[in-house]
């Protein structure tokens, strides 16, 4: 009995842990521009962004992932930060490509080997435009 509740303790203090995950601005939010990350958001070449999500503000957008509505108020721009970055840290299962991390991917093609998709630059571009797209009426 006492060690179902320990154990219980311990599952839910995990589970808060994982949906708390979040990643601090980086030195670039400063510069962060909203128009920039619109661009960068619709650019199927850069990104591929709308190819899962319906986003705000934008026309085309697919549903492989959930609808970025009112992301704003569902969670803080460092929350969505981290899931832009790596999401793989709150679902190593994830089906969401790590955006701004090169750790533990196989067989990418030489010349991108240790890159990330996105620059810290575009990464913060794309966080300012989630937030004023998203911050309501
Ligand atoms: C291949 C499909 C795919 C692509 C491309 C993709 N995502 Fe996602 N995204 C997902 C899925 C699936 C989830 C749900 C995550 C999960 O459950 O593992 C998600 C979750 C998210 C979330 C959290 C949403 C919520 O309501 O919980 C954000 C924010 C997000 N994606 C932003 C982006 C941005 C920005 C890009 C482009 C830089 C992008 N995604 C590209 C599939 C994708």
């Amino acid at each position: 009995m006492k060690r179902g509740l320990v154990c219980l303790t311990l599952v839910l203090a995990a589970n808060v842990w994982a949906i708390d995950i979040s990643m601090p601005p980086t030195k670039s939010a400063a510069t962060a521009n909203v128009e920039r990350g619109r661009k960068l958001l619709i650019s199927r070449q850069e990104t591929g962004c709308v190819l899962c999500h319906k986003i705000p503000g934008m026309k085309e957008g697919g549903d492989m992932g959930p609808s970025l509505s009112a992301l704003s108020q569902r969670m803080s721009a460092d929350q969505i930060r981290q899931r832009i970055a790596d999401w793989r840290a709150v679902n190593p299962q994830t089906f969401m490509p790590a955006y701004f991390s090169s750790k533990g991917l196989h067989n990418v093609a030489k010349p991108q080997m240790g890159k990330t998709v996105l620059t810290e630059q575009g990464l913060e571009d794309i966080v300012a435009y989630l937030l004023d797209a998203t911050k309501g009426p």
